[in-house]
């Protein structure tokens, strides 16, 4: 059972059922999950807003939406991404309808000039929002990870009263029931293939 939740939560995003609401309860349970995940030191830097509110929902998307076209311009996507591409179009279509987004974030600005020390911030958090999208996934709900919004990181610093200098956003997570549908296994090259032994390049 676990290794089959492991290998079947994916980018939810055409199965995201944006009608039915998604109670606070049920996020806290899987927010509480998320919070088990380990950290340098124990530090916990992870914070959670999350966005319910339809009007800010509404403005967030719209960044999200302005920072996406923005990664989407002037790439040629290659014939076996194009699915997935319009799947993260039509989130990015429809992000505002999405009960709930969680925005994470991490306490603190990502430190400059240490690649260690940047390494174990956003690897501090990380596990968390994996953590998280493995909890809502055991109990119905679905999400997907995304960065998009974080082009307007500073614009959605402000709508959400976040002390920008003191906060890091580093994903927002649109939550939802999921549709029914197919569970399907990601597209992934095999352990076997980027696994080296002994050195790099070893086998
Ligand atoms: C750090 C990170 C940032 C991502 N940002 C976005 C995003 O902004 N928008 C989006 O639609 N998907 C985003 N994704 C989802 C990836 O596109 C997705 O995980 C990948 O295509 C594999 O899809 P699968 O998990 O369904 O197999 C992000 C994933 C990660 C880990």
């Amino acid at each position: 059972m676990t290794a089959r939740l492991l290998t079947t939560t994916r980018s939810f995003r055409r199965r995201l059922d944006p009608a039915r609401p998604v109670r606070r309860e049920d996020l806290l349970e899987c927010l509480e999950v998320a919070v088990c995940a380990p950290s340098g030191s124990n530090r916990q830097p992870w914070r959670f807003v999350v966005v319910q509110d339809p009007p800010t929902r509404l403005e967030i998307s719209r960044y999200y939406r302005k920072g996406f076209e923005q990664n989407m311009s002037g790439r040629t996507p290659r014939p076996d991404q194009l699915a997935d591409l319009a799947s993260a179009q039509y989130l990015a279509d429809h992000l505002h309808e999405m009960p709930a987004l969680v925005i994470v974030c991490a306490v603190g600005r990502p430190p400059s000039g240490n690649d260690r020390l940047l390494t174990s911030f956003y690897g501090s958090v990380y596990p968390a929002v994996w953590n998280l999208l493995l909890a809502l996934h055991d109990r119905g709900l679905g999400s997907c990870p995304t960065t998009a919004h974080l082009a307007y990181e500073q614009e959605v610093a402000d709508l959400l009263g976040l002390p920008f200098d003191e906060v890091t956003q580093v994903a927002m997570l649109p939550v939802a029931w999921l549709r029914p549908g197919p569970e399907s296994l990601p597209r992934r090259r095999p352990a076997s293939e980027v696994t080296m032994w002994d050195r790099w390049g070893g086998a």
